[in-house]
């Protein structure tokens, strides 16, 4: 997959040249759609990343594509790694660490979905989804917590609007994400005292990505924008621009909040 952003995020976008230069992100999901793009936003503005992922081939070749936007071997691919065994997220942080020395920032965006109605949906598929959301982010907060509490740095986790309702063929995702914003929440308040700051962004329906070709048919696509308020998707960009946002010294009073990225959608109870 070729990179979504270029130089025209920095040259003609909002946030000024090396705004995270000496920075250090670690990403997990960060080969998939929408951790992707925030990886590229961080490497335009002047971090190395690190993605975490679990499949060798797509985590090399979004490494290898995303490190073209920033110095050379700014992007380190590190595979073969599940967020819900935390002895392999413990092991991609010091593999990140050996390479570059430090970690600032983290996202924790590794995540699992699909439709399914409750009848059919097995303790395993339940399982499954929330040990990938939530465990994971778990995992993945914990295992770098203490290279943030050197750095001061900050953590943001994705999660979701579905759970503000009950959305039906999602109680697996609904159920996962409400426990990432409590998780989000509790560590904003643990680890505020030490200098992280912990916050959640929540997507809305975002184009282009996998969850969006996951849960809505194509056909359905032009009726659920007549169902956002702003009359239009998301783009992945939206998304990374909120989460340049807060990790930068603009947020710096900025902890435990949930920023919905959705132009609006949730309030009128269009879920995604
Ligand atoms: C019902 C299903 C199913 C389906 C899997 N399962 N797909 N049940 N309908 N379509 C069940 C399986 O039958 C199995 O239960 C259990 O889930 C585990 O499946 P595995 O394939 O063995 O697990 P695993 O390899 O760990 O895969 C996890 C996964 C998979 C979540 C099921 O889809 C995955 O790895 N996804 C990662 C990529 C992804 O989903 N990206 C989208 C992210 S978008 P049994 O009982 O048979 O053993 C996103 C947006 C969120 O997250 C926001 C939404 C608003």
């Amino acid at each position: 997959m070729v990179n979504t952003l270029d130089d025209s995020f920095v040259t003609e976008g909002t946030w000024k040249p090396n705004l995270f230069k000496g920075k250090v992100v670690l990403v997990t999901g960060g080969a998939g759609s929408i951790c992707r793009v925030q990886t590229e936003a961080m490497v335009l503005l002047g971090a190395r990343a690190a993605i975490i992922g679990r499949r060798k081939e797509a985590t090399v070749e979004a490494a290898e594509e995303i490190s073209k936007l920033g110095e050379e071997g700014c992007v380190l691919p590190v595979y073969g790694v599940d967020v819900r065994n935390f002895e392999e997220v413990k092991d991609a942080v010091a593999q990140t660490v050996a390479k570059f020395g430090r970690i600032d920032y983290v996202i924790a965006g590794a995540a699992g979905n699909f439709i399914s109605d409750f009848q059919h949906l097995s303790p395993n598929g339940f399982k499954s989804v929330v040990d990938i959301d939530l465990l994971g982010s778990f995992n993945t907060a914990k295992a770098c917590v203490s290279e943030l509490q050197k750095t001061k740095g900050a953590i943001i986790f994705i999660s979701a609007t579905l759970h503000y309702y009950g959305v039906p063929f999602q109680a697996h995702v609904g159920a996962a994400k409400a426990g990432v914003d409590a998780l989000s929440n509790a560590l904003a308040v643990e680890l505020g005292p030490l200098g992280i700051r912990c916050n959640c962004i929540a997507p809305g329906p975002i184009g282009d990505t996998e969850g969006l070709k996951r849960l809505v048919q194509s056909g359905l696509k032009d009726k659920l924008i007549t169902m956002v308020p702003l009359q239009r998707l998301g783009k992945r960009e939206d998304v990374a621009n909120t989460t340049v946002f807060l990790f930068s010294s603009a947020a710096s009073f900025v902890n435990g909040s949930i920023s919905v990225v959705d132009g609006g959608a949730w309030h009128i109870g269009t879920h995604f």
